[in-house]
């Protein structure tokens, strides 16, 4: 029988169900838990999404406040993880690079690791998704230099999470957009660090090592590492637009053909499954400009969607079969640093959104109960024969 045939990158190809979010690259259009992304991730806050994801419906009002409750109560890290993160940033390491080594600790706050119950798991999951926040905020106060700020108990998981950067409580349209944001990245189907999560838990792992994995995989440029190099791009465009006086779109465009035509990528354009304009990007899209708007400043929204038209333009003259549109993380970067983000925190805070969904499939996977093990085509020698290391002339490696 004949191997069957490879699919490089898995793309395409169905490894499982799940009920968390479908997405239909074809048409651009995201459902989240039975929902349109355009009514849920807008309207809803982040303890709702997580209550759709992990429960399979929206919560009443006392089930909000019990969840809201349980997650506030979880929100401290132990004193470990500060030391350790303390040695990290004294190391200077990349914020997303703290919080994977964060996250790790947190097994130490886990009563019973043997306990595989439903009951233990679903603590974990509370607890990891409550506490990644407080991971990512002590971490960036102990790089600036400045004491890390306790979890506040009595505001939401949004607000707390930018409450802990700052010191101070934000504006209402500061939360609201963060919170959209989180809700917009909270799942989306099979993308690689869930896909990650879901073969660590497939082994009967631990929810943390899953977890660990998956910050692991979104750390990576092609994934979830583009925002801030996006925004480095408008910033540069706008800079050598005052260095030449030029307009700002005419820098772009040879900025654009640049890049494009030296082989290199526009990050924040492109996408395996959307060949549309990801449905994300308007999302995130409509939010920045009622916060910039809201702020009385547009320059930079201004700037940003004159660069992203040209760039469009350029990429659909030199890569007119490809469909390359804009994708969620070119909007995540003008809401995050609209929000007062710096570009560091851009992929620890798509984290913070997506472990609602990370969690949510590595339930899922445990439900299944199927260990993911696909094959792979073996292209190596055959026959080889063996000899002692002192008859070898040429390293044994000749063929039988
Ligand atoms: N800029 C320039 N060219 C691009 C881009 C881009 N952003 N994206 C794809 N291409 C080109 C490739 O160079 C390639 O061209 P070629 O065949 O002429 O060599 C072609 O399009 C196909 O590229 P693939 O890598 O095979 O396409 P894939 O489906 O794997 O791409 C990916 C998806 C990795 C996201 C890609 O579009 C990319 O690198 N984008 C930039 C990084 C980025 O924004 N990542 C965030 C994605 S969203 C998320 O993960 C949350």
């Amino acid at each position: 029988m004949s191997d069957p045939k490879i699919v490089s990158g898995l793309e395409g190809v169905l490894v499982t169900e799940t009920r968390l979010s479908k997405v239909d690259g074809t048409a651009g259009v995201l459902t989240i838990g039975g929902f349109p992304l355009e009514e849920l991730a807008p309207n809803a806050t982040y303890e709702e999404v997580l209550h759709l994801l992990w429960y399979d419906r929206l919560p009443t009002t006392s089930e909000l406040d019990e969840l809201r409750g349980e997650l506030a109560g979880l929100r401290t890290i132990p004193e470990p993880t500060i030391d350790l993160l303390t040695a990290a940033a004294r190391k200077k390491l990349p914020t997303m690079v703290a919080l994977r080594m964060g996250v790790d600790t947190l097994t130490l706050i886990d009563v019973d690791p043997s306990d595989i119950s439903s009951e233990a798991d679903m603590l974990r999951v509370k607890s990891v998704t409550a506490r990644i926040p407080t991971v990512v905020a002590t971490y960036r106060r102990l790089l600036e230099g400045e004491k890390p700020i306790e979890p506040n108990a009595d505001i939401p998981h949004a607000a707390n999470y930018l409450y802990m950067l700052k010191g101070e409580e934000a504006h209402p349209d500061a939360v609201r957009a963060l919170e959209t944001y989180i809700n917009t990245v909270v799942d989306h189907g099979m993308n690689n660090s869930t896909f990650t999560s879901r073969v660590i838990i497939s082994t009967r792992s631990d929810i943390v090592s899953a977890v660990v994995g998956a910050i692991g995989s979104l750390k990576g440029p092609l994934h979830g590492g583009a925002p801030g190099p996006a925004l480095d791009m408008v910033f540069e465009i706008r800079k050598r637009a005052e260095a030449s006086g030029k307009d700002l779109k005419e820098e772009a465009e040879s900025w654009a053909r640049e890049v494009v035509g030296g082989g290199g990528r526009i990050m924040g354009f492109g996408h395996r499954v959307y060949k549309v304009r990801d449905p994300r990007a308007d999302v995130l899209g409509r939010a920045a400009v009622k916060l910039f708007e809201g702020s009385g400043d547009t320059a930079l929204y201004d700037d940003a969607t004159a660069v992203e038209d040209v760039v469009l333009d350029v990429l659909a003259e030199l890569k007119p079969d490809r469909s390359i549109k804009t994708n969620v993380e070119f909007y995540t970067a003008l809401i995050l640093h609209g929000v007062g983000m710096e570009s560091d925190l851009f992929s620890p805070t798509f984290a913070v959104g997506r472990v609602g969904g990370w969690t949510a499939h590595i339930l899922e996977q445990i439900a299944e109960a199927r260990m993911i093990r696909p094959r792979a085509a073996y292209s190596g020698e055959l026959d080889r024969v063996w000899s002692p290391i002192e008859e070898r002339e040429d390293g044994g490696n000749r063929g039988g």
